[in-house]
């Protein structure tokens, strides 16, 4: 008995391995301060737990509609015309996923045929290169540079397209980079997708979390590249909601009429009495939002302030997200090495930017999704393990 051949090119994660030797740390009694992590430490607000928990009470508990319930399809539809200035008919042209992941994958199933080649900025989360690789097509780094803040560049998307392209791939702002895209790099990036008639997935799960003036573009809104985006977006990062596995894909109908078809086939619909929950996270007060977010941008200041002063580590401060990926080069170690030291010597885990694609190397993801104390502390032992080190 064999499994199927397309696993070969489908690894296990390389954070779930930071992880799991973290843990087998623990158990063994070391304590580790967690830096490693990719999700809001933070509760889920109550009145979102509460909606949720009335709608268990109520009995909304039997499958619902494959593209989610209505009454959370408005509430996307509002929140994107709102905030994103773009309009979708919630009947036709937003289906709620199964999180983020599922959105990507669907796009990718739906959209692709074996071969296709998709343009991904990398480093990036490599999940969109495992979904390409699902769906029989072929992912192609697209290589984004410090010296441009890790802004993908025109230049280097055209010249790596081939008759094969069919896809982009735009993370604003970006996991492990913490980069936003700015407007003229959004304008070159649509003539570009126009001009070589692709599609682009924009995964916009970030969007609330943007910092120093800095603000999110949905690539959706510009000129002629509604019918062309594959907005991919959920709960889990802006409401503390990762465990809920929630999100959303909005895109034009065509494309949506093939998306439900993949997704009637393998999750049917998102967990009814959950969805009721993000019709409140939607449409209830923001305030507690907001004060995570302050919250993040205190800490990305103590992160990158204190990165600044290490030897050995190059930053420039993060415009979004809650990482920051300084460049390590000068400590003289490779990122995984790097990694392993500071386990072993500074007690805290990071994910080795390598883990991140090709153009990762030479790269640390620090996530400061932990608390001030815990940030202050690490910054602390990561200091003297460096200050030993060189
Ligand atoms: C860029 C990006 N998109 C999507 C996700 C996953 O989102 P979800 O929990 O909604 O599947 C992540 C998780 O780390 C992410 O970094």
């Amino acid at each position: 008995m064999r499994i199927a051949q397309r696993m070969e090119s489908i690894p296990f994660s390389g954070i779930r391995k930071v992880f799991e030797e973290v843990i087998r740390r623990e158990k063994a009694g070391e304590r580790i301060i967690h830096l490693n992590i990719g999700r809001p430490d933070f509760d889920t607000p109550k009145n979102i737990k509460e909606a949720a928990k009335k709608a268990l009470d109520e009995g909304k508990v039997h499958y619902g509609s494959n593209y989610g319930i209505m009454e959370l399809r408005e509430a996307i539809a509002r929140k994107t015309e709102r905030e994103n200035r773009v309009s979708y008919d919630p009947a036709s042209e937003i289906i709620v996923t199964v999180g983020a992941n599922e959105g990507v994958l669907l796009a990718m199933m739906a959209l692709l045929n074996p071969g296709d080649e998709v343009l991904i900025p990398d480093p990036v989360w490599l999940h969109y290169f495992y979904c390409a690789r699902m769906a029989g097509a072929v992912p192609v780094s697209v290589p984004t540079k410090e010296e441009n803040e890790f802004v993908p560049q025109i230049d280097d998307f055209r010249s790596l397209i081939s008759p094969k392209t069919k896809m982009v791939v735009l993370t604003s702002p970006n996991n492990p980079t913490g980069t936003v895209a700015g407007k003229d790099a959004l304008e070159a990036l649509a003539r570009l997708v126009q001009e070589k008639d692709l599609f682009v997935i924009s995964d916009e799960i970030y969007e609330a979390m943007v910092y120093d003036g800095s603000r999110h573009i949905s690539i959706a809104t510009l000129s002629g590249m509604k019918q062309r985006t594959i907005i991919v977006n959920g709960f889990s990062k802006r409401y503390s909601m990762t465990g809920w596995r929630l999100g959303w894909i909005a895109a034009d109908k065509d494309l949506v009429s093939a998306m439900i078809r993949i997704h009637q086939y393998t999750t049917v619909c998102a967990t009814t009495f959950a969805q009721w929950g993000a019709v409140e996270a939607l449409s209830g007060p923001q305030d507690e939002v907001q004060r995570m977010i302050e919250e993040f941008d205190r800490r990305r200041k103590l992160v990158f302030n204190a990165l600044k002063e290490m030897p050995g580590v190059r930053v420039s401060a993060p415009k979004g997200a809650f990482y920051i990926f300084p460049n390590i080069q000068g400590t003289g170690k490779s990122c995984d090495e790097l990694t392993g030291y500071l386990l072993d010597e500074a007690k805290i885990a990071v994910v080795p930017g390598s883990v991140f694609g090709k153009y990762g190397h030479g790269y640390l993801r620090i996530s400061y999704a932990n608390s001030y104390e815990n940030l202050e502390k690490a910054m602390n032992n990561m200091l003297s393990a460096l200050r030993k080190l060189l």
